[in-house]
């Protein structure tokens, strides 16, 4: 970074962090109807904020939430193109009686920023505004072409996203896809990710008599559509941890010794892992690492479970249906489409017969891995190492992007994935919180990734 550059950081965080907080104030939950106007006022908040940065902004709609465009293309045609990818959306505060302070007042406490969406994703996006308003004061240009994406649909799958970008691949057309919407290793160490892992999420149903019944007058003699799924999740894995659907791993990529070895040699506890989640014993595929088994294996969990009665004291009932949100980690090259036909396959084998089953499918996305030579990779681990003092890790993300792979094939440009939330930081939980040191130095790693992105032309 210059010097330059860095006087005017020193002398704007205080702004740069005020502007954050009128961010996190407005509670932009895709999820919910309800807050459709605050998403609506997030992506106007944003453009007017990339206008002043000196980017040229528009809020185009599509059929759900608009998406942000922040354009700045004057550094030429040879120079190449940045496109940056974030969203302003959030996940919804629940439960509100969990947090210490009010999700949507963003408080300071220990270094930290307190509230939703802190970390995930718009701190982490607006560290890139910051970074392109410091360039273009600063230098008066910026040393490469950028386009800034912000979509307000991530958190419920981006269903209209891809669309978006098949009709804009002109706009969006691009030498390099830049993400922060990920975390670092640990405090103190930057990290670069290898990949992330897909997603394929379903619900399963279950459905018995037509009402539900006495379990006196009934039970033993007429299938419980709660013992059937419970029988139908208990099927889901073998005694090893393995998925035991049948086909499961037959597209799953064993990865190489190397990026196994660099796992491996990464400062990770598994004691501290456990006591910090205050667990007993960890659990997984055996025959892999904690860190492999989030990063470079598939995993299935339950999501949430329905049926019979949960309320107060014992009612005696034999519910008529039941419910089970059931999803699956991917990685490469799993696709959620053929895990859909395992797992219905699956379903019709274990199901007993005396019940109805359905599966149907929520959404889905596509596992991630990168290319982690290439030369933007080179410049983000240069501009990490100036800003932080230590050279940074690969690590592996074990949560989904599904866009991130979309982006690549269609506009046939790579990945870097360069995020700066720090383990525990509560993503999509209460008191989710951003490292304020991260947020500064993070901005200053950006702003020095652009001027190293210029190399790439
Ligand atoms: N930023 C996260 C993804 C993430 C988190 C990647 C941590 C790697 C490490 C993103 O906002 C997210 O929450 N994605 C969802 C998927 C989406 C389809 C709802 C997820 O991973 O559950
Ligand atoms: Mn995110
Ligand atoms: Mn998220």
């Amino acid at each position: 970074m210059t010097q330059n550059a860095e006087r005017f950081l020193d002398e704007h965080l205080p702004r740069f962090r005020a502007e954050l907080y009128d961010f996190l104030r407005i509670p932009s939950v895709s999820a919910k109807a309800e807050h459709d106007g605050d998403t609506s006022e997030a992506a106007r908040w944003l453009a007017d904020r990339l206008e002043d940065a000196g980017l040229a902004a528009s809020v185009l709609d599509t059929d759900g939430h608009p998406v942000v465009l922040g354009e700045w293309r004057e550094a030429g045609p040879e120079a190449p193109t940045v496109l940056v990818y974030g969203h302003y959306d959030v996940q919804p505060a629940e439960p509100l009686e969990e947090w210490t302070s009010p999700p949507f007042e963003p408080t300071e406490r220990d270094g930290r920023i307190y509230a939703r969406g802190s970390a995930d994703d718009k701190g982490q996006l607006y560290m890139h505004v910051k970074a392109l308003e410091t360039l273009l004061s600063t230098r008066g240009d910026l040393p490469v072409n950028v386009v800034v994406l912000a979509e307000g649909e991530e958190e419920v799958g981006s269903p209209n996203l891809v669309p978006f970008v098949e009709a804009h691949l002109d706009r969006l057309s691009c030498d390099l896809v830049v993400i922060s919407d990920t975390g670092m290793f640990a405090e103190g160490l930057p990290s670069l990710l290898f990949s992330l892992r897909g997603l394929a999420y379903f619900e399963i149903h279950v459905r018995g008599a037509k009402s539900d019944l006495h379990s006196g007058e009934y039970g033993g003699a007429v299938a419980n559509p709660g013992n059937a799924l419970a029988k139908i999740v208990a099927s889901l894995h073998d005694a090893e941890g393995r998925v035991a659907i049948d086909g499961f791993y037959d597209d799953v990529l064993e990865w190489d010794a190397e990026t196994r070895a660099g796992i491996a040699a990464l400062p990770h506890d598994d004691e501290a892992f456990k006591r910090d989640l205050g667990v007993r014993e960890l659990a997984g595929e055996r025959g892999y690492s904690t860190l492999e088994r989030v990063w470079i294996r598939p995993s299935c969990d339950v999501n949430g479970l329905l049926c019979g009665y949960t309320g107060e004291g014992a009612k005696t009932v034999l519910p008529s249906k039941a419910m089970a949100k059931v999803s699956f980690r991917l990685v490469p090259d799993q696709s959620d489409a053929r895990v859909r036909e395992q797992l219905e396959a699956h379903v019709r084998k274990v199901a007993p017969p005396a019940v109805d089953v359905t599966v149907k499918a929520l959404h889905g996305g596509r596992p991630w891995r990168a290319n982690i030579d290439g030369p933007a990779f080179e410049a983000a681990a240069e501009a990490l190492e100036e800003a932080f003092g230590t050279e940074p890790v690969a690590m592996g993300g074990g949560g989904s992007i599904p866009i991130v792979v979309e982006f690549e094939e269609r506009l046939g440009a790579p990945a870097l994935l360069v995020g700066f939330s720090l383990p525990g930081c509560n993503l999509h939980a209460p008191d989710e919180w951003l490292s304020i040191e991260n947020y500064e130095k993070g901005i200053g790693a950006l702003v020095a990734l652009y001027e190293k992105l210029a190399r790439l032309a």
